[in-house]
């Protein structure tokens, strides 16, 4: 059984902040996708790991949408929070906004929802602590995640195979 101590999800917040530079660009001369994806990994892990206090690595990536174009000289912000665990894993949200520094109109990007594992030293899943969950909206957040991975898990098992 889970005898983990729970932790709040202020407990594992984490906020980031990159310069998009000429070399993070497309040909669009706007943020290259996985770059940003990149950015939203890191940002997730250190959430989980932050979390957990293991090793902890991505199972999958739910969903992830680039609302609106970033461009080279934006201040990008990344937002992570663990929003569920399981016995071993953990849904983190990563919000993403990004700001002209001369105007300072944060815009938002993406929301992304990604799955982590958490490992012991022989890299097998370990328990993490569960949230308490404090607030209406972490409340919310968790039911709707909750419900979700019980789909998803579903569909994981169900994916088509394809011969390249
Ligand atoms: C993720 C991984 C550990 C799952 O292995 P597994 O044999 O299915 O493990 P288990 O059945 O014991 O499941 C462990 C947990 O992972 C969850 N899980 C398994 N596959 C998952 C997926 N695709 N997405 C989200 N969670 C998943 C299970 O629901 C379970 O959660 P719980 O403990 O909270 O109930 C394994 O597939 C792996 O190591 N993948 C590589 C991960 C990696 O290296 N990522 C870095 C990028 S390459």
């Amino acid at each position: 059984m889970n005898k983990l101590p729970a932790k709040s999800v202020k407990e594992s917040m984490v906020e980031t902040n990159n310069i998009v530079l000429p070399s993070h660009a497309n040909a669009l001369g706007t943020l290259f996708g996985g770059v940003l994806m990149s950015w939203i990994d890191i940002s997730a892990a250190i959430c989980a790991q932050r979390h957990s206090r293991r090793v902890s690595v991505t199972a999958s990536v739910d969903s992830l949408s680039f609302l609106a174009p970033v461009y080279v000289g934006d201040t990008v912000t990344l937002k992570s929070k663990v929003v569920y665990t399981g016995k071993s894993s953990m849904v983190i949200a990563v919000d993403v906004t990004a700001e002209n520094p001369l105007e300072g109109k944060p815009r938002k990007c993406v929301t992304a929802y990604l799955n982590f594992v958490a490992f012991d030293e022989k890299r097998k899943p370990t328990s993490v602590p569960q949230i308490k969950l404090e607030t209406a909206e972490e409340r919310e957040l968790f039911e709707w995640a909750a419900e979700r991975r019980k789909a998803l898990l579903d569909q994981w098992r169900k994916l088509p195979a394809h011969d390249s």
